[in-house]
């Protein structure tokens, strides 16, 4: 680098400087573009968004639907949404509980804007995705990572570490379902940490976009279905996952009413609006989509399954319970901190990419994350072939 880049590059904000560059982009950068590599570092399903909603896009455009919608999205969608939430988890919301993003992630900003001031103290659960944190690190906030614990193959939240990292903290930021690790939260769990953070004027911030991606029922434990208009809590939800749009960029929402006019403002000054055709996709998705997540849950077992037959039982490994989410997260003993130089060998000589585990923050050390949202025809042998890869190849 020049000398001149380096001195404009001291220029930038402080915040922007600390932010690491993400280890799955980099794993990924080594492996795309070479031949016969399985991608499985990405959190993206293999197939296509589903014809019923590129149709109802195009048809938006045909009809040149190309101007600002509201900050808060169409109010069709919004309804759409509200009702759709209704059904599935008993809550009473109405379309003004619904505010239209873009993307999940966009929903995580305006959800941590709205109520993060720089310096506050807000805790995570670790290994987490990490713009999980990044975006209160953006904000100038203190971060906080409680990490899960294990017992045998299953992680559990230890509640009483949790309460005691959230004396003075403005927000929780959760995530259940969980990427990386699959952890679901129950609802008694949600219940007691609402408990919780309602006595004490504590934000909660809950990533749900996972919260069809769970195999023994019809949708996860959810905050949608404990919160009242007065309750500190924001759920984010996100179109990328259940519908397979994550290129659309579109996202919701889910606020108290009074929180209305922070949350237009903040999505003028971020974003605007969403575009008027993407939502024109996200409600079809809402409204015609169901027989499509269904279908793909099934699946996602199917695919989970294979994981288990493949990687469930190869010695000095843990493959952790997969009740949800599309990921398998795999503990390889003696993997340490930097598991890229093992993870590029396994490009090359397996010919599969996947995510390492200390993306997910200092607890994910020493994993491997694995997405098996790929069809089975390509995932069995990819799965083949990373398991003999790991009885063979001793991390290094
Ligand atoms: C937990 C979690 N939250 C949010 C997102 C962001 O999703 P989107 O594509 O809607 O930005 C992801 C994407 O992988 C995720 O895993």
């Amino acid at each position: 680098m020049s000398n001149a880049e380096l001195s404009l590059l001291n220029g930038i904000s402080q915040r922007a400087q600390r932010l690491d560059e993400s280890p799955i982009r980099s794993i990924a950068n080594y492996g795309m573009g070479k031949n016969d590599v399985t991608p499985l570092w990405f959190g993206e399903a293999s197939s296509a968004t589903p014809d019923f909603i590129c149709q109802a896009a195009s048809e938006s455009l045909s009809r040149y639907e190309t101007k600002y919608t509201p900050n808060t999205g169409l109010p069709e969608l919004c309804q759409a949404i509200a009702h759709y939430q209704n059904n599935l988890f008993g809550s009473h919301f109405a379309p003004e509980n619904v505010s239209i993003t873009v993307s999940g992630t966009n929903a995580v900003m305006i959800a941590a804007q709205s109520c993060l001031n720089p310096a506050d103290k807000v805790v995570v659960i670790e290994p987490l995705f990490p713009t999980l944190a990044a975006i209160p690190e953006i904000l100038g906030c203190q971060v906080i990572r409680v990490a899960l614990k294990t017992k045998g193959k299953t992680f559990y939240l230890d509640t009483e570490e949790l309460f005691s990292s959230l004396h003075g903290a403005q927000a929780l930021i959760i995530n259940s379902p969980s990427n990386p690790t699959g952890w679901v939260a129950s609802k008694e769990l949600l219940t007691e940490i609402l408990k919780f953070c309602r006595q004490r004027g504590i934000w909660i911030i809950s990533d749900e976009v996972y919260s069809r991606h769970i195999f023994d029922s019809e949708a996860a434990p959810s905050f949608c279905e404990l919160v009242s208009e007065y309750d500190r809590v924001i759920i984010c939800n996100s179109f990328s996952k259940a519908w397979a749009m994550t290129g659309w960029r579109l996202g919701w929402l889910n606020i108290p009413k009074a929180l209305i006019p922070t949350v237009r403002k903040l999505t003028e000054f971020n974003v605007s609006c969403a575009s008027a055709f993407s939502q024109a996709g996200g409600l079809a998705a809402i409204e015609q989509g169901e027989d499509f997540v269904q279908s793909s849950v099934a699946a996602l077992k199917k695919s989970r399954d294979c994981m288990l037959q493949f990687l469930g039982d190869l010695p000095n490994t843990t493959l952790y319970e997969m009740k949800a989410t599309f990921y398998g997260f795999l503990k390889i003993d003696g993997l340490g901190y930097d598991s890229q130089p093992y993870l590029r060998e396994m490009i090359d000589k397996a010919k599969v990419g996947v995510a390492p585990g200390e993306a997910f923050g200092v607890s994910g050390a020493g994993h491997i994350r694995i997405c098996h949202a790929t069809q089975l025809p390509l995932l069995k042998p990819a799965l083949e072939r990373v398991r003999e890869f790991i009885l063979n190849v001793k991390p290094f």
